[in-house]
């Protein structure tokens, strides 16, 4: 079974890709680390974000198993990986990954921006996770500040605007919801409430 999950930063996917993970036992991959692990890479070697060369060859030699979750998950890091998001050659250096990824014997839940559509167009149920961008935004500044860092919300919200922009309106493999998604808007909903109708989804499809 492959669960895919979309949807635009900070509306929930992440957290709700994990636990449904948790709930039936299968591995899970955050596709958007891969992306960042590109962006932290260029930034580290000193190449610009959008030098195709050096981001395939970063995209090449990135380890899935050593992606730092933690070391990725900041914001500037979302922000420069939506600009090597946009290089078709860096997204393609990434597809072979992610597509094994999802095809191992025991099923894979995988969240980003394409999987429902692109990578994984085949998988077995879809969401498109999504809320209103004053809430993601809210959500995200929470985020950033429970790290110690300084964060204003209006800057967020123009940095989430943008970022949405960018990653729906790339020619490549834009964001997107699949025809076949269950759309489930975060906006009023806590996550364990979230989580519950997911699972209802699931389980419908599993009992067919
Ligand atoms: O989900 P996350 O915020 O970690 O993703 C960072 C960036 O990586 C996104 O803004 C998007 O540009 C890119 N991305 C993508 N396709 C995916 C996952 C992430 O283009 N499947």
């Amino acid at each position: 079974m492959i669960i895919a999950l979309d949807g635009p930063a900070a509306s929930g996917k992440g957290t709700l890709a994990r636990r449904l993970a948790a709930h039936y036992g299968v591995p899970h991959l955050d596709t958007g680390l891969l992306y960042r692990g590109v962006a932290a890479a260029l930034i580290a070697s000193g190449h610009a974000l959008d030098d195709e060369m050096a981001g395939v060859a970063a995209a090449a030699a990135l380890d899935l198993s050593a992606l730092d979750r933690d070391r990725l998950s900041t914001h500037a890091i979302g922000e420069a990986a939506s600009r090597v998001a946009v290089l078709p050659a860096v997204r393609n250096a990434l597809l072979d990954a992610q597509r094994r990824f999802a095809s191992q014997p025991g099923g894979a839940v995988i969240d980003g921006r394409d999987i429902g559509t692109f990578v994984c167009p085949q998988a077995d149920v879809k969401f498109f996770v999504t809320a209103n961008l004053e809430e993601r935004a809210r959500r995200r500044t929470r985020e950033i500040r429970s790290r110690g860092q300084h964060a204003v919300i209006d800057d967020v919200r123009l940095d989430l605007e943008r970022r949405d922009a960018r990653d729906a309106e790339r020619a490549d493999a834009p964001m997107k919801m699949a025809d076949d998604a269950h759309l489930l808007d975060t906006t009023d909903l806590d996550i364990e409430t979230a989580f519950k109708r997911a699972v209802d989804i699931v389980d419908r499809f599993r009992d067919r």
